[in-house]
């Protein structure tokens, strides 16, 4: 059996990831194609622990290092959990956020640096770098004008603007970086229209 496929999905808090993550699901469900969603930081039981700590409210006076770890730390146990095992029996794994997250949020945005980042995550970036990752690009200021019911005590919604447009600033570096991973995929059409691009990238990638 060839080994799966490993899919990433990339972009500003609000760029529309969660609706295009369902209608991928309703595509590969009704072609029949084997598949698993997931997600970072979380998506099992350790990840989803440390995702608890990283998004609490109350966390505050976290350093930025430790956050980079954690969401390192968080990422390695992901792919011993999940993503290994779906990869390994020949699945498709989708997956909501990756390692182009910490660069573009603790890196760029942050200003820990494209190195500090590389180093922690380079269990991640030689054993598993994704086959396609799609960046739904959408600026901050059109994410959070789509963006509803924010979550007040979620620590990184409170970090306010100019910070997001540094993660945006962040993905469209990487997306010059690695133009042959990262495909850009203009966010601000229609869902449907969106989904269409996914779907002719994907293939065109020969991930589906
Ligand atoms: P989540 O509620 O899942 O947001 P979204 O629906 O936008 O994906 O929260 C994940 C948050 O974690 C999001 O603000 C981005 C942040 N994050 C990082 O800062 N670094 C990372 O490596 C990852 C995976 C996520």
């Amino acid at each position: 059996m060839s080994r799966g496929k490993f899919i990433t999905f990339e972009g500003c808090d609000g760029c529309g990831k969660s609706t295009q993550l369902r209608l991928l699901s309703e595509y590969l469900t009704k072609n029949g194609i084997e598949h698993i969603f997931t997600r970072e930081p979380g998506g099992g039981k350790i990840s989803e622990s440390i995702r608890e700590i990283l998004l609490n409210g109350k966390n505050s006076e976290m350093t930025d290092e430790c956050e980079a770890l954690l969401y390192a730390a968080s990422r390695v146990q992901h792919l011993a959990d999940r993503v290994e095992p779906a990869l390994s029996s020949g699945k498709l794994v989708v997956c909501d956020r990756y390692v182009d997250s910490s660069f573009a949020y603790q890196a760029f945005a942050r200003g820990l640096g494209f190195d500090f980042i590389s180093k922690i995550n380079s269990f991640a970036l030689e054993k598993y770098l994704p086959d396609c990752t799609v960046f739904f690009d959408l600026t901050p200021e059109q994410a959070f004008v789509r963006k509803h019911g924010a979550d007040e005590n979620d620590r990184l919604e409170q970090a306010g603007m100019a910070f997001h447009k540094k993660v945006y600033e962040g993905y469209k570096t990487l997306a010059e970086k690695y133009p042959e991973r990262i495909a850009v995929i203009n966010a601000a059409q229609t869902p449907e229209q969106i989904a269409k691009e996914v779907i002719q990238t994907l293939k065109a990638k020969n991930c589906l």
